[in-house]
């Protein structure tokens, strides 16, 4: 059994058991490069501060970066015993220089180790994150440009309601997924204080400079509470709320390809690289990726509800509670990366069938506000054009045939007041382009918000 850091006033030594319970290193090894950088950062500080000899402040420093490359290059294991990826890197640092190696630790708990770390590393999933959805957007936005034509019935409770264009379309998600990198941008603001410092809760009796190790590990603020400093995790409540709220805009957007790739819409094909056949039904090709998307929006979401359960009733400060951060955090980020990667790669090679989206479109009477709307500019009120189009639908559904397949003469019928224009402002291409305000499908206003978009990825994401 190996001798614990902590087994100083301790008679018995460990139960195997609680060894394995206790544990974390079998998880929060991931976070032996920030609990390195955090060190480095620490004994740099303490030495400039006269804390440490200086010279042994440096016989540390290069350790350390010595056990970095070794972890990378898969020369180190782990062990189980020494509890977590804080205690297992200071043992091996103290293994290899004895003495001056027990000195790292000095003005500092792994309660504000670990919340340093965890910081450090949300820091970098945020930013990563956003790099992911950018790709995504990129793709979003080349598909878009080469769709500002391709007429496509908008849909209100799954019923056609108004032709748009298949680029209008994709572009509500581009707003989304823009939402999507400004949340994840403001996770890396809400984890970019620096804990280290607070030591177990109440800061320490050295002279720390924190100032000195914020600047060292590029984090724009220190903490002002000591107590809150170790105790807070809501910096992984918030990217597990980003991952969410990502999740849950991937999964509609899934939703719709599942239906729109069934024989029943046939809006788009899946390339076979991107789908999966059956075992038993040779005809079938399946959308196995978004049905996969859409399924793992549970996952994360119970990562949020996890973790925010876990830390609902935990008194000030640390608790052990606490290491259960990370699981959450690893799994959503996982996920989130594998989904949003896979799922872009998916959107890049599909083919889209202009004619049943345009077909779909015509059948739908998507042009009945249109017609209306040509009523109301010949001078009837709203309300009265209204109820004539709700009429001549009517009659149309009984002859079964859609607005444009009407003649004149059945128009005038039902009121006097059409004209052969009609036929212009009904037409699906008119319908769309003359939706020309900012926000719009005409093709300018799409045109014009693909490029808005262009240049605020340019600007906004990510350095
Ligand atoms: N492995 C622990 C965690 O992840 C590190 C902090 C342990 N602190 C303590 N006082 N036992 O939370």
């Amino acid at each position: 059994m190996s001798k614990k850091m902590w087994g100083g006033r301790f008679a018995k030594s460990t139960d195997l058991l609680t060894d394995d319970f206790n544990s974390s290193i079998s998880f929060d090894q991931r976070l032996y490069k920030q609990d390195i950088q955090g060190s480095i950062a620490h004994a740099q500080m303490l030495g400039h501060q006269d804390i440490i000899p200086l010279n042994e402040a440096e016989i540390i420093v290069n350790t350390l970066k010595e056990i970095l490359t070794d972890i990378e290059e898969g020369k180190i294991a782990f062990s189980v015993a020494m509890e977590d990826i804080h205690m297992n890197i200071e043992a091996i640092l103290t293994d290899r220089i004895g003495e001056i190696g027990k000195k790292l630790h000095t003005g500092r708990s792994r309660n504000d180790q670990v919340a340093t770390d965890m910081r450090l590393y949300v820091k970098e999933i945020a930013h990563e994150s956003a790099i992911l959805i950018r790709d995504l957007i990129q793709t979003l936005l080349n598909l878009a440009e080469a769709h500002t034509t391709t007429i496509m019935p908008g849909y209100t409770h799954l019923q056609r309601a108004q032709p748009i264009t298949f680029a209008h379309h994709l572009m509500a998600y581009v707003e989304m997924f823009k939402r999507d990198i400004i949340r994840f941008q403001q996770v890396i603001e809400m984890a970019n204080v620096l804990p280290l410092g607070s030591a177990a809760m109440a800061t320490t009796t050295y002279p720390l400079d924190r100032e000195m190790v914020a600047q060292a590990l590029n984090f724009s603020q220190i903490s002002l509470n000591s107590l809150d400093a170790v105790a807070d995790r809501d910096f992984c409540i918030d990217f597990l709320e980003a991952a969410s709220v990502l999740m849950m805009h991937l999964s509609r957007f899934s939703e719709e390809i599942i239906l729109w790739c069934s024989s029943e819409f046939s809006f788009i094909t899946l390339d076979d690289a991107f789908s999966t056949g059956s075992s038993i039904m040779p005809q079938k090709k399946n959308p196995d990726i978004a049905e996969l998307v859409r399924g793992k929006t549970g996952r994360v979401y119970g990562d949020l509800m996890g973790l925010l359960t876990t830390m609902k009733g935990i008194p000030l400060a640390y608790n052990k509670d606490m290491q259960e951060d990370k699981e959450p955090v690893f799994e959503a980020f996982d996920t989130i990366k594998i989904c949003v990667i896979t799922f872009t790669k998916m959107i890049a090679t599909i083919k889209v069938n202009h004619e049943t989206m345009k077909k779909a479109a015509a059948g739908g009477f998507t042009n009945a506000t249109d017609a209306a709307d040509w009523l109301v500019k010949q001078g009837v009120a709203f309300r009265d054009a209204h109820e004539i189009i709700g009429k001549l639908v009517f009659y149309a559904l009984e002859q079964n045939k859609s607005l444009d397949h009407l003649s004149l003469d059945e128009y005038q019928q039902i009121s006097p007041v059409f004209n052969a224009s009609i036929f212009t402002a009904i037409d699906l291409k008119t319908c769309v382009n003359q939706r020309n305000l900012t926000g719009g499908p005409a093709e300018e206003q799409v045109k014009k918000a693909i490029s808005l978009n262009r240049s605020w990825l340019a600007q906004h994401c990510c350095e």
